[in-house]
């Protein structure tokens, strides 16, 4: 059977974890590939809500290999606390979830560093997780960090984060002005972990590639989504990996060619955590709608999501970065009852019209959406498990969206359960 790889290409929070949950059924692995516990992916299996942070979105299914890519960011501590709370469910995940020992680790410095400085920026703050996710990233790339195979070696640990952590408490105290982080209790804290991680650290890479071998199906599971990637989302309003579809075969080790069909999975409309430009945003009483029966707040920090239409000018972008085959739409049900719909099918700029997004955050922020206006639908879409049983209205919407992206639309959601979707062309069966 085939791979896929699913990605949200909005601004996060489309639905990612339900549809690869979904997916899963018909798949052997799913594979985190960047990003960390800034992540929250929600999955809901009959009735009941799960939610998933740093631990793949296949783990509801037993059986499934659950596996994170070097490319990902692992805070220890959060990872055993996941893997603790899915135990309590008699979810058992640990003889099944490999991590790579490349693996850059999420330390406590980290997170203090994280939030100090988006606290600083003041009101160009970025509204980051506050979860260490950049600074991680940062000592990642300056080849100072401390990775999940650094942990094999007590000595050789001690000695790494003793010279890190002088250089970033140097800078803490003498630059913030905050409280350093205790070096002994850190090593103590983090050695403490070894005993649950270590049997758990293994070659994703070669797993992957025997799996593949194998004809098994992989699921590569995107985290954040396109317009935060760190290179072609809305810079600095980003986060601090690459999101795109690329960063699938980088950040777990594997051929570029064996990802698969690439699945883009939009919200019916966008929504967008945290600051930055965000063209769409509606401040209206449409935003209100989708804000309230959308229940649009963070999975993983609770703040409430900012709201607007669906903007076709960014999706272009996604389209073209991430050579995406494929789309899902979800959160349909959401727009059920409003008058009217709008899709931002391009925007002024400098007195003339652009398809595509400017890079940078400064050049979007001064953009203006062109609309096109389509009808509403008061035939509830909600819990709809039919394609014969969606109004023609919204047919045309989800038709539109698909021509405006000349990609074709394969799976519709309806509903957070996980069988409140309809399923045109399976990606790893049809693909
Ligand atoms: P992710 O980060 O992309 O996995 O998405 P999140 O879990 O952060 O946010 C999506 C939210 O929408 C969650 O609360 C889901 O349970 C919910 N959801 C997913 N699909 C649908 C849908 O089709 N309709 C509705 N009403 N809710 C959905
Ligand atoms: P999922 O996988 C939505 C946003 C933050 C902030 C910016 C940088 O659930 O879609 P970071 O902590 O990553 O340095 O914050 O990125 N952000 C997300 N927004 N969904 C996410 O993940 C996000 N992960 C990070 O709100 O604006
Ligand atoms: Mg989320």
């Amino acid at each position: 059977m085939a791979n896929a790889v699913l990605l949200g290409v909005q601004w996060g929070d489309e639905g990612k974890g339900k549809i690869v949950d979904l997916l899963t059924e018909n798949a052997d692995a799913v594979v985190r590939f960047q990003g960390g516990h800034n992540a929250g992916h929600t999955l809901v299996i009959e009735g009941k809500k799960t939610v998933l942070h740093l631990i793949p979105s296949g783990a509801m299914r037993e059986g499934i290999e659950c596996l994170i890519g070097n490319g990902v960011v692992v805070d220890l501590h959060h990872l055993i606390q996941e893997i603790d709370n899915l135990q309590k469910r008699d979810i058992t995940i640990s003889e099944r979830l490999m991590i790579s020992p490349g693996c850059a680790l999420i330390m406590p410095y980290h997170v203090v560093l994280d939030r100090i400085r988006d606290q600083a920026r003041g009101k160009s703050a970025i509204g980051t997780t506050g979860r260490g996710i950049g600074p991680c990233y940062e000592d990642k790339i300056a080849r100072r960090g401390l990775r999940v195979a650094d942990l094999l070696d007590e000595q050789n640990f001690s000695g790494k984060l003793e010279q890190v952590m002088e250089y970033h408490n140097f800078m803490i105290s003498n630059y913030y002005h905050a409280k350093p982080v205790d070096y002994r209790n850190t090593l103590e804290t983090m050695l403490a972990t070894r005993e649950v991680i270590l049997p758990m650290a293994g070659d994703v890479s070669a797993r992957l590639n025997t799996l593949c071998q194998e004809g098994k199906s992989v699921i590569f599971e995107g985290a954040q989504g396109m317009m935060l990637d760190i290179d072609h989302g809305t810079y600095p309003y980003v986060t601090s990996s690459n999101t795109v579809a690329a960063a699938a075969s980088v950040g777990s080790g594997i051929g570029i060619a064996q990802v698969g069909e690439v699945v883009g999975v939009i919200k019916a409309y966008t929504t967008r955590v945290g600051s930055g430009p965000f063209p769409t945003e509606l401040v209206d009483h449409y935003g209100e709608h989708l804000a309230s029966k959308g229940n649009e707040f963070g999975a993983t920090t609770g703040r409430p999501r900012r709201c607007g239409w669906l903007d076709i000018v960014a999706l272009r972008r996604a389209v073209q970065v991430c050579g995406i085959n494929t789309l899902c739409m979800t959160k349909l049900d959401v727009l059920d009852g409003i008058d009217m719909v709008r899709l931002c099918v391009g925007y002024h700029f400098k007195g003339e019209r652009i398809d595509l997004p400017p890079y940078g955050a400064e050049s979007l922020e001064k953009c203006v959406p062109i609309y096109e206006e389509l009808p509403g639908w008061n035939t509830p879409t909600a819990e709809t498990r039919n394609y014969s049983e969606i109004p023609e209205t919204a047919i045309s919407y989800i038709n539109r969206v698909a021509e405006l992206l000349e990609r074709p639309v394969i799976i519709i959601s309806t509903g957070a359960g996980r069988d409140e979707t309809i399923v045109l062309k399976n990606p790893l069966i049809d693909g």
